[in-house]
């Protein structure tokens, strides 16, 4: 009867793509981005240390910038070199999506002319399955589902950077604050028209708790640097879409910026969404540009995410998330529940 179940659940979400069914339970998930291949990677022992069972990977995995598939090979071959990586890799699954950097190009999107072939690199290094529907679309979106009704996680990875319109100036690069303006040119997209679309299906399958991986932030107010504020139609289409499916359990993380912080939008009718930025695992920034959406301050220096999620909690899951350091101490934390992340 069990075998009969997971039979039909596994139909059920192939109808919407969602991939690699897994009935683990997952209670640890560490997260990261910016990982430059030149320098020490020392953190992933640290990363370990947390007993993750799944490791995210939100962009930035390596720093590629190149149009020659030869040397994004190399690049990658450095970080799969790494001792520490190595390690982590046997007992924690790495899921992973790219940034600008690992896809090719600084601030790159759909004009980038190696995106197939990167994909195909991206897809190797990642150990991606020859049957996986990641093969079949553009893109390197895609969503894995593990665990029980009533102890589901769904993880979506999103690919901010294949469909991506140009960006626009602002004209200005100060300080704390970068170049780039808030276009006003609604027809300008994030994820693409498919993206989209697949999105919303996702976001109808039955899931407990929905992790969003973005690599580029979704609620950064505005730093004048990459994320979806660049294009504020796109950012307030996820949160209406949110609401328009009444997905329960949102919660996004995310990465690029060179340092970790924590954002909440609280707006009526909707519950309170988070957004976890963790960045750099090999280096920081020297400041964190304006965000009114931070909570807790932020922290400048190399650094993981992990979310901890105590499902036998009285009251329903207790989740937690946490920037740690490169010695593995808790340096940012919120929690929140799976009762508060419901309409
Ligand atoms: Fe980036």
């Amino acid at each position: 009867m069990k075998r009969l179940l997971i039979f039909l659940f596994a139909i059920t979400c192939n109808v919407v793509n969602a991939q690699q069914i897994s009935n683990d339970v997952i209670e640890k998930i560490a997260f990261g981005s910016c990982n430059s291949q030149d320098r020490p990677q020392e953190i992933w022992y640290k990363i370990i240390d947390q007993k993750p069972q799944l490791f995210i990977f939100l962009g930035d995995n390596i720093y590629g910038d190149t149009e020659d598939m030869d040397i994004l090979k190399k690049k990658y071959d450095q970080l799969l070199e790494k001792p520490g990586y190595i390690e982590l890799k046997k007992n924690t699954k790495v899921l992973a999506t790219w940034d600008d950097h690992d896809y090719g190009v600084n601030d790159g999107g759909k004009e980038y002319p190696k995106k197939a072939e990167s994909k195909e690199l991206f897809l190797k290094v990642f150990d991606e399955p020859a049957v996986s529907e990641r093969r079949n679309h553009e893109g390197i979106y895609t969503s894995y589902l593990y665990g029980p009704k009533g102890k589901r996680v769904q993880i979506i990875m999103l690919d901010t950077r294949t469909f991506r319109d140009s960006l626009c100036w602002a004209g200005k690069d100060e300080d704390c604050i970068g170049e780039y303006g808030k276009c006003t040119d609604t027809s300008k997209t994030m994820l693409g028209k498919e993206q989209w679309k697949w999105l919303e299906t996702q976001l109808k399958v039955d899931a407990d708790l929905r992790i969003i991986g973005t690599s580029t932030q979704l609620l950064q107010d505005f730093n004048g640097w990459e994320g979806w504020i660049n294009m504020p139609h796109e950012r307030e289409r996820m949160i209406k879409l949110i609401s328009k499916t009444k997905a329960n359990g949102v919660c996004f993380i995310s990465g690029d910026v060179h340092y970790g912080e924590m954002s909440v939008l609280k707006r009526k009718g909707l519950y309170p969404i988070y957004d976890i930025t963790a960045s750099g695992l090999t280096h920081g920034h020297s400041c964190a540009g304006p965000n009114i959406l931070r909570v807790g301050g932020c922290y400048m220096q190399p650094n993981f995410g992990m979310i901890t999620i105590n499902w036998e909690a009285k009251n329903g899951p207790q989740i937690t998330f946490e920037l740690r350091d490169a010695k593995g101490e808790v340096k940012l934390k919120q929690e929140t529940s799976g009762k508060q992340l419901s309409f």
